[in-house]
């Protein structure tokens, strides 16, 4: 007979049902106008619509992981003060969003205003945000590990404390036994030291825009290319728009799916945090990156061609 082995079986807690989700960065207050086009300078015209939603995006990620089964998703962000952001706050925990990990400032929540053109599909984005910054401490004191989060996902902003923040949960997960994966969103490529989040993540998510500033215009010679500068095993995405998203595996295998094509683009706002929910959801139920590829894909496609994220599940 084959001798059993007396060790005891592994001392991580099972991941418990629903599954935990912490998503790090900073939530806004957007206000979109639809236009028919982008307008000219020292112009003056009338929207067709406006309208006004909380954003930023962790928030717009939570808001879709929040409508699939067994999601489980929190949110760790400044705010403003504990009353202004009361109606935020019960916004989010009336749809399942959990909002205990956030920090109240005395300054308000940053804002965004966001030109929407039904002509070319896009959308600018003019924020501003005279927060303070997340810090370390804070991080600590507010990061509750009952029950322990299957997946931490971080903004890539706030560069500095971020890395300070990621770097004391790995080193805390290894302590404490805990099969956590963390991903990081490099999505605006002018931030300062920007490059000291490639390594952080065990999944990392990179936007086309990124890619496109370092001179590639494909998505998988951008990956091959930076994927010596991330983590040893991690999972690459890049997304390109309405040429889907590719992913390349730690193995070197390169994976590709199409978006769906969109007959109008309604609102695409929030697009890309449409595809990292879809991946978070996906991989946390341990499918098969090439299926989380096709299903996020999917779901950023049918997030623009409709306002907001709601019916995305
Ligand atoms: C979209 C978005 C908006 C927000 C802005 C912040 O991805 O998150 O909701 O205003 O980007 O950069």
């Amino acid at each position: 007979r084959p001798s059993v082995d007396p060790s005891p079986p592994s001392p991580m807690p099972p991941i418990p049902s629903p599954i935990p989700v912490l998503l790090v960065g900073q939530i806004y207050q957007d206000t979109i106008l639809y236009m028919d086009d982008y307008p000219k300078e020292d112009s003056k015209i009338r929207a067709k619509d406006m309208e006004q939603r909380r954003g930023g995006n962790i928030c717009n990620t939570a808001e879709v992981l929040c409508q699939f089964p067994r999601m489980d998703p929190h949110v760790m962000s400044c705010l403003g003060t504990k009353e202004a952001s009361s109606p935020l706050v019960s916004g989010l925990e009336e749809i399942g969003i959990k909002t205990q990990a956030c920090v109240y400032r005395p300054t308000p929540l940053p804002s965004s205003y966001i030109i929407q053109s039904s002509q070319s599909g896009t959308r600018t984005i003019i924020s501003c945000n005279k927060t303070i910054e997340l810090n370390l401490e804070e991080f600590i004191h507010h990061f509750d590990a009952t029950p322990p989060y299957a997946w931490v996902h971080f903004e890539g902003r706030n560069i500095d404390n971020t890395v300070q923040q990621i770097d004391w949960l790995s080193s805390k997960a290894q302590q404490e036994g805990w099969s956590l994966k963390i991903s990081v969103e490099l999505e605006k490529p002018d931030r300062p030291d920007i490059d000291l989040l490639l390594a952080k993540g065990d999944v990392v998510f990179f936007s086309k825009l990124f890619a496109q500033t370092r001179n590639y215009h494909h998505p998988k010679d951008f990956l091959r290319s930076i994927q010596p500068q991330c983590k040893v095993g991690a999972t690459l995405f890049c997304t390109w728009g309405e040429g889907g998203a590719t992913c390349l595996l730690p193995s070197g295998e390169i994976h590709h799916a199409s978006a769906i094509p969109v007959h109008q683009v309604i609102d695409s706002v929030g697009a890309g945090d449409t595809f990292i929910a879809g991946i978070i959801f996906c991989l946390t139920r341990q499918l098969h990156v090439l299926t989380a590829l096709k299903f996020a894909c999917e779901m950023a496609s049918r997030k623009v061609e409709k306002v907001g994220f709601n019916g995305l599940a």
